[in-house]
């Protein structure tokens, strides 16, 4: 039977008060999962996010002969010792971005894999010609027959590369195939995002010998096996950063517990700037805004890590929608990464768009509407926007939202948030008459 789709319902306007546990990182889930291809023996991931895209990698990892079982809740067991195929189910690997990370994983194994193109958050182009650079560097034949990867090595042999951009993905799948290439890979302008580090973190612990992972260069040398282990996931930093926006947008006091505070220091600043305060602690943080307090505009450039993430800069400008004054956001990683923003004009966000440029003029309110989550990011600043808006907003298309974040539904109410999940085909309740 098909998946019934479903819309959020939120009624805007309540601050949000309480605590909140967050998740493991999706974008280091999403590479664990796939590298455990690489490894004969079991590995036993905790702290697993309960997302779409966990649920289609196991798929996917099922379909090709791994064993893969919970062991509760949030800790995955994946036994790759018998994995014979490499090759990846074709419509499975388009339903998600990260499916790519198996052309890495595979190769690495097997010296070949047949992997879909991906698919995924299509909010703009992104073309993966980094990643076959630094396999065709390592002495693979890649090719793109009928929209699947071909790749083949008869031998896979370290060498020296410098990405032309610090790709998180080209990163992380290069070290995927690196781990068993004989030789040592070096990794020159390598991507420093926590995830990629979390992964490599998590290849070390099954055996593989890389260092240098979170900086600008990343030292592989290749071993013979992987071993199985034990491994927990890092927090996620962009959820994170999703609830601190949330709070500074809708005001009160939220603490949010399970979070690494160095990961989100570009974002605690931005969050401070723009009125909110922020509270460090070891592995919590306290972000609080009296909702009568003005949100100050501010200035956004989005950087890799350490810089601001791209992944939070629509959850930005939905906070700086309401901001006292004009705020620009300046997009360096994905020049058009602003489909959100015809959406927020329906609520009654005043943006423009000139390239890689998004101007926010702030607005004294928004206004709930019926709008459409065009992919993860954008559905969850929608849902940051519906919280502070007046009356009620409807999101569609809520599954792009429920790839990266787990039981946002839930974890939204617990603060004092109104939200309720109905069916798609539920009559609209939100209002659209103008009197
Ligand atoms: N790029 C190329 N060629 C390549 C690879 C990248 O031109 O072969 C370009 C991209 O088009 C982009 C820039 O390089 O302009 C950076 O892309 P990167 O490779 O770093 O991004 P990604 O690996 O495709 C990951 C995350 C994204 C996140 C970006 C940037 C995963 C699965 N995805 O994507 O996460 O936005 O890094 O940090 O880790 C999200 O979580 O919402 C999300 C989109």
């Amino acid at each position: 039977m098909p998946e019934k789709l479903k819309k959020y319902v939120i009624s805007g306007g309540k601050p949000l008060n309480g605590e909140v546990s967050l998740s493991g990182g999706k974008n280091a889930v999403v590479g664990i999962i796939p590298a455990a291809v690489l490894v004969k023996g079991v590995c036993v991931i905790e702290n697993v996010p309960a997302i779409n895209d966990v649920a289609d990698l196991v798929d996917i990892m099922k379909k090709m002969g791994a064993d893969v079982r919970y062991l509760d809740e949030k800790t995955l067991r994946i036994d790759s010792t018998n994995v014979v195929s490499y090759v990846a189910d074709y419509d499975a690997v388009r339903k998600l971005r990260a499916s790519y990370y198996l052309i890495g994983a595979l190769l690495g194994r097997f010296g070949h894999a047949r992997v879909g193109l991906p698919g995924g958050c299509d909010f703009v182009e992104r073309p993966i010609d980094y990643h076959i650079k630094g396999f065709e560097a390592l002495g693979a034949i890649v090719d793109i027959k009928h929209g699947i990867v071909v790749a083949d090595a008869e031998k896979l042999t370290g060498t020296s590369m410098n990405l032309d951009f610090p790709s998180v993905g080209a990163t992380v799948n290069i070290m995927l195939a690196a781990v068993l290439a004989e030789g040592l890979t070096v990794i020159e302008n390598a991507g420093k995002e926590p995830h990629i580090v979390d992964i490599a973190n998590f290849l070390n612990a099954m055996g593989a010998q890389i260092k240098g992972a979170g900086t600008d260069v990343i030292k592989i040398k290749g071993v013979a096996e992987l071993h199985g282990g034990h491994y927990e996931i890092i927090p996620d930093q962009i959820e994170a950063g999703t609830f601190m926006a949330a709070a500074a947008a809708a005001g009160g006091r939220v603490i949010l517990r399970n979070v690494i505070p160095k990961h989100l220091e570009s974002i605690s600043a931005k969050i401070e700037e723009s009125g909110a305060k922020v509270e460090e602690f070891d592995d919590y943080l306290i972000v609080s805004r009296d909702a009568d307090s003005p949100i100050k505009n501010l200035n956004i450039k989005t950087l890799p890590y350490p810089g601001f993430p791209t992944d939070m800069q629509s959850q930005m400008a939905a906070l700086l929608s309401r901001a006292g004054g004009t705020s620009i956001i300046t997009e360096t990683i994905f020049s058009h990464r602003f489909k959100y923003v015809d959406e927020l004009r329906r609520m009654g966000a005043k943006m423009t768009v000139d390239g890689n440029i998004c101007v926010i003029e702030g607005v004294d309110k928004l206004t709930g509407a019926s709008v459409r989550a065009c992919d993860l990011r954008t559905g969850v600043t929608l849902v940051i926007a519906a919280l502070i808006a007046e009356g009620i907003t409807e999101i569609s298309d809520v599954r792009y939202i429920e790839r990266g974040y787990e039981n946002i539904v839930d974890k939204l109410r617990s603060l004092g948030a109104d939200i309720k999940v109905v069916n798609d085909d539920t009559p609209a309740v939100t209002e659209t008459k103008i009197s």
